[in-house]
């Protein structure tokens, strides 16, 4: 029997990577955070220089990338063996990520990388399209969501949490320019389709999301009898 895959997608600032790693942590399972893996591949452009046009030499580079993503108490993300854990949530690569995740071939060669995870292990893998594309056969598909005032305040309050002042509504406008970028990118867009659960989680806590996904779970494992 194959692995067990929770896929949790959604827009931006929707509560995922938060809700993923509880509902991993409960479950016993491996966090995989696929944003992540595009945002290192960002980064890596960003810091060689090439230009967002030249696509085959940012196919090139992802090909010659190595990406690590440790599941322990931190989550630290290795490039080519460099923690960028830090540098990867950087405004300036949020803003430039969609450049790499709009071409198919690097997309495919993440796909691979996503799927090798479940070869060995039941993994909580969050980002756009791992219910649509990196595992249609995932046996729980949850997409997150909340409305854009609320996104855009938790958003708000977390960069202030960190030092950071930054006004709410600018922050709007980018949640809906980060909306649209997911939402009609010709490859891989971020769609919902009917064999997701929907949660809003505008007025949810995060506790009760993560209950919420838990009984999922346990209605699905108990359907598969084991
Ligand atoms: O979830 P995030 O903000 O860390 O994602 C970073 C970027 O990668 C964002 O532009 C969306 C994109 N992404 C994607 O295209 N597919 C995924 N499975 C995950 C993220």
């Amino acid at each position: 029997m194959k692995n067990f895959v929770v896929a949790i997608d959604g827009p931006a600032g929707a509560g995922k990577s938060t809700v993923a790693k509880i509902v991993a942590k409960k479950l016993k399972f491996l966090y995989v955070d696929t944003g992540a893996m595009y945002r290192a591949l960002t980064l890596k452009a960003m810091k060689l220089g090439i230009p967002w046009n030249e696509k085959e030499k940012l196919i090139e580079m992802a090909k010659n990338t190595k990406i690590e993503l440790l599941d322990n108490d931190k989550y630290r993300v290795l490039l080519d063996g460099e923690d960028v854990s830090e540098e990867i949530r950087k405004e300036e690569v949020s803003k430039n990520s969609d450049y790499v995740a709009s071409i198919l071939e690097i997309r495919q060669i993440l796909w691979g990388k996503q799927r090798d995870f479940r070869e060995k292990y039941n993994i909580v893998m969050e980002g756009r399209d791992i219910g649509s594309k990196v595992f249609p056969d995932a046996q729980l598909k949850i997409f997150l969501d909340a409305s854009v005032e609320e996104r855009a305040k938790r958003r708000y309050l977390q960069l202030k949490g960190m030092g950071i002042e930054i006004n709410l509504e600018e922050i709007k406008k980018e949640i809906i320019k980060r909306d649209e970028r997911d939402k009609n990118r010709e490859i891989a867009p971020l769609i919902k389709s009917d064999d997701y659960y929907y949660i809003d989680t505008t007025n949810l806590t995060i506790e009760e999301v993560v209950e919420k996904i838990i009984k999922l779970y346990e209605k699905k494992k108990e359907e598969r009898g084991n």
